[in-house]
């Protein structure tokens, strides 16, 4: 009976949660990823031809077509099962990564755990990634559960996902952070797969990225300010249920966060593991630009949504745009490969300037 009512609770939530982010505006409004104060250098003499480009690269020992992966979204409805099968059906003809939702709801009914295994079924070869809360970690979720998570979707990889901001405005929100250092450390002894810790859009700073590398993770995705909020998300979810304090709190903090850019450069300039750059990432010149800052990884949610709920074509057309642009930053700055485009040179200037020189 209880499992019963937490399964509902959790499919109406996965419901409202795409629902919401599909048919209301909950991007960051005043607030920006600060990439737009990013300059690379233009090469007027690239000295190659554009088909000579290789944009492949490697992530925790496994070969990447282009250093992008699908950030984490969803499963757990049946919407969600048509959303996960489109989503990873591009990322295997793509050649490149997707992250599931979070995916707690699978563990109570193998139909539930059937819309994240679809994943695994249409991407046999892709890196996928596995997901599950930080704040989950501490409601005594045993390795026994986190090991069904992995295989679930014969995992490459698990996130663990911190989202302190969404927990409190969350209509249904369990603000209980204490302790999750210590199981996310505990979790990466244990586990035979890579741990990678990701924030959901308001950003990793460096004491909490050094603290991570410490624990043992083997990448960080910053998921960064910029993009999504889930501030935003929950308000509006708040405001359908009249709950008119987490309605305004959820607007007081809808552009909370470090931007992406500045979380990317702190994690660069702190820690030695991966690290996935995330958060409001719109064009393949943003996903040059964070490479060119040192991201192993690019990924993108929300603008994959809605393609996703049409057909897997949809979001490689939404992709390939993105790859092409990606190849043209690559092409202009000179850079034959993701290491050159790393060691290429940039400028940082305006808001971005401040925020370094302040730190
Ligand atoms: C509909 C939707 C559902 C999401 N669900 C999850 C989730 O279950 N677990 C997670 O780690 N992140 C989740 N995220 C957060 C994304 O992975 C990402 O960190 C965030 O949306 C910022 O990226 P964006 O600006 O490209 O959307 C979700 C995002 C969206 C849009």
């Amino acid at each position: 009976m209880v499992i019963k009512k937490l399964k509902n609770h959790l499919e109406e939530r996965k419901r409202e949660g795409i629902e919401v982010t599909l048919k209301e505006n909950v991007q960051a409004k005043n607030s920006t990823t600060l990439l737009e104060d990013i300059i690379l250098i233009h090469n007027a003499l690239p000295e190659m031809n554009f088909d000579e480009l290789d944009i492949s690269t490697n992530f925790l020992n496994h070969k990447f077509s282009a250093p992008f992966i699908i950030d984490a979204m969803t499963g757990g409805t049946k919407e969600a099962a048509k959303i996960n099968a489109n989503l990873a059906s591009a990322a295997e003809e793509l050649g490149i990564g997707m992250g599931l939702g979070s995916q707690r709801a699978g563990l109570n009914s193998i139909n539930t755990a059937e819309t994240y295994a679809i994943a695994r079924k249409k991407a046999p070869s892709a890196f996928l990634i596995a997901n599950i809360g930080g704040a989950q970690l501490i409601d005594g979720l045993s390795i026994k559960k986190i090991k069904k998570i992995i295989e679930m979707i014969n995992a490459d990889a698990i996130a663990i996902h911190l989202n302190p901001l969404q927990e409190m405005i969350q209509p249904e929100g369990e603000p209980k952070y204490k302790g999750v250092l210590d199981k996310i450390s505990w979790i990466s002894s244990e586990i035979n797969v890579p741990v990678i810790v990701k924030e959901t859009g308001c950003g990793i700073s460096k004491e909490v990225a050094i603290k991570l590398e410490i624990a043992g993770v083997s990448a960080v995705n910053v998921a960064g300010l910029g993009g999504t909020s889930w501030a935003a998300v929950e308000h509006f979810r708040a405001k359908k249920r009249k709950m008119h304090n987490k309605a305004e709190l959820g607007k007081l903090f809808w552009n909370w966060g470090i931007p992406t850019a500045v979380s990317l450069i702190e994690a660069k300039s702190s820690i030695n593991i991966p690290i996935i750059a995330s958060g409001g990432i719109r064009t393949g010149l943003d996903i040059a630009k964070c490479i060119s800052l040192g991201a192993s990884l690019v990924g993108t949610a929300q603008p994959l949504l809605s393609p996703a709920v049409k057909s897997s074509k949809e979001v490689i057309t939404a992709i390939d745009k993105m790859i092409y642009e990606f190849k043209t930053s690559m092409f202009v700055t000179g850079s034959r490969t993701v290491s050159d485009l790393t060691n290429s040179r940039h400028i940082i200037t305006g808001k971005l300037l401040e925020w370094q020189m302040t730190h």
